[in-house]
């Protein structure tokens, strides 16, 4: 028998936050391009892979998003993995002003999909689903095309802030 645990805490939302900030995720970059030929994103911390096959991802959006409207109805949405190099990129991409894709080097696959350049991982991908959770909508996507590279290190997002990853799986066990 290990000692009880600490006191739970009755709900809050600022109770939740930092609950839910405990989880630490990488960070993507949803992206796709207006139909004047800019291209308009947002970071997503919520990115999660669903299902083998068929390939499926999902990221969840808040209602109050400005940005998930212009990429709803786009034929294709880019799903960037941002790499540990790509902190500053990441705040501009979630910034309510200034240019959220200044410094960013990215392209544009045929229907529309912008993908990132230097993410650890790219997918191509067109909305399967929406389902409305709460204040967010849960968003499934189907792959239909990607790329890879574990080379890149991915950035993390903990506790509000950005890390790197550490790897210990050659560290000696504590006793
Ligand atoms: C690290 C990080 C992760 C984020 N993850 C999400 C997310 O998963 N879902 C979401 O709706 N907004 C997320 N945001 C907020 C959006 O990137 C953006 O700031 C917000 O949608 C407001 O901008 P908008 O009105 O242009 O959409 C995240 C922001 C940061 C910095």
């Amino acid at each position: 028998m290990t000692a009880a645990p600490a006191e739970l805490r009755p709900l809050g939302q600022q109770e939740l936050r930092h609950a839910f900030g405990a989880f630490p995720s990488g960070v993507t970059a949803l992206a796709a391009l207006a139909d004047d030929g800019t291209p308009v994103g947002m970071a997503a911390s919520s990115f999660t892979s669903v299902s083998l096959d068929p390939p499926l991802v999902s990221v969840c959006v808040a209602h109050t998003s400005t940005t998930w409207p212009l990429l709803r109805d786009r034929a294709r949405i880019g799903v960037s993995v941002l790499g540990a190099h790509q902190a500053d990129a990441c705040r501009r991409l979630a910034s309510r002003d200034g240019d959220r894709f200044a410094g960013l080097n990215w392209i544009a696959a045929p229907d529309g999909a912008v993908l990132i350049d230097g993410a650890s991982a790219r997918f191509d991908c067109g909305i399967e689903r929406l389902v409305r959770a709460g204040d967010h909508d849960i968003v499934l996507l189907r792959v239909h095309e990607l790329d890879a590279d574990h080379a890149v290190a991915p950035l993390v997002f903990h506790a509000s802030r950005f890390h790197r990853l550490a790897t210990t799986d050659t560290l000696p066990e504590t006793p």
